[in-house]
């Protein structure tokens, strides 16, 4: 079909970096981007999810990048070496991020600077290395995966809501800068997913049905739509705002969330 066709060229020949490659949301970001014909820089901490994707697809398509997101240099080297060996980069999509859970009183030292130092220093730091040269060149599209959390106050998640929202509010200032630059800044904030991440959540005394269903003594809300979403619902959302059916979208948060959060 003459559409589908079309679909699936439509980000061919772009480059593409995601970081948290390796599993649950940034695995689908990183397939939905291949399967459109982008070549995809993987980022991620862990080794282990970015190789097996470079092994799966066909040369040249993903290319594997073992560094953490919060460490400066290591990201600049890596922006660096995208640029010199897959090309220059169009997409940048931000996954990469850590859950600790904990209410405030007991939030350790630690626990609070490593979620800001991952989740809100770590996409400053591939935003500002991507934005420096898509900036120059006058054209691309960063998207950052926030959460629902960062708007609507949650028990026992202080650092993490609070950590999401610098990410938010830093990728739409930014989204401000380089809008005369040609380049695009999104947000994509997801209620829960089916991930690693929201299953650890689960071994404790969550389970699905009481996530959807919601838990007034939590203070947590449920999911109108009566389901948890899949990556790909995520991925679908980032694919849209990367694509160019998105050219007039920038500063944009996208709640793909399944009404959870009632758009509060
Ligand atoms: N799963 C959910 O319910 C949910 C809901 C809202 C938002 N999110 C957000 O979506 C993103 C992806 O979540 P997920 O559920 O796929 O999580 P996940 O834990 O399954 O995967 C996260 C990936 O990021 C990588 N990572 C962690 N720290 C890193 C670092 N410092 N540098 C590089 N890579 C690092 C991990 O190795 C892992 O591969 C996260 O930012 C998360 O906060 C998830």
């Amino acid at each position: 079909m003459g559409g589908t066709v079309v679909e699936q060229s439509e980000l061919a020949g772009r480059v593409a970096l995601v970081t948290g490659a390796g599993q649950g949301i940034g695995e689908a970001v990183t397939r939905a981007l291949v399967a459109r014909g982008a070549r995809v820089a993987a980022l991620d901490a862990t080794p282990d999810g970015i190789k097996k994707l470079e092994a799966e697809f066909a040369a040249g398509a993903v290319r594997h990048y073992t560094a953490d997101v919060s460490d400066s240099r290591a990201v600049e080297a890596v922006v660096d070496d995208v640029e010199k060996n897959v090309g220059p980069l169009d997409i940048l999509v931000n996954v990469a991020g850590v859950l600790r859970t904990s209410p405030v009183v007991e939030i350790s030292d630690e626990d609070w600077q490593r979620t800001f130092a991952v989740n809100s220093t770590g996409v400053f730091n591939t935003s500002r290395a991507a934005a420096r040269r898509m900036g120059e060149r006058r054209s691309g599209a960063i998207v950052t995966v926030g959460s629902n959390a960062a708007g609507v106050p949650r028990t026992s998640m202080a650092a993490y809501a609070a950590s999401k929202a610098a990410a938010t509010m830093f990728t739409k200032c930014l989204g401000l800068e380089l809008a005369r630059n040609g380049v695009r800044c999104n947000v994509v904030s997801p209620g829960s997913t089916d991930t690693a991440m929201q299953r650890a959540l689960w071994a404790g005394d969550e389970v699905p049905e009481r996530v959807i269903d919601g838990d007034p003594a939590a203070y947590r809300v449920g999911i109108p739509l009566g389901r948890i979403a899949d990556p790909s619902d995520v991925a679908d959302a980032v694919l849209f705002l990367v694509s160019d059916r998105a050219r007039h979208i920038t500063m944009h948060d996208l709640y793909v969330d399944g009404g959870a959060t009632l758009r509060a």
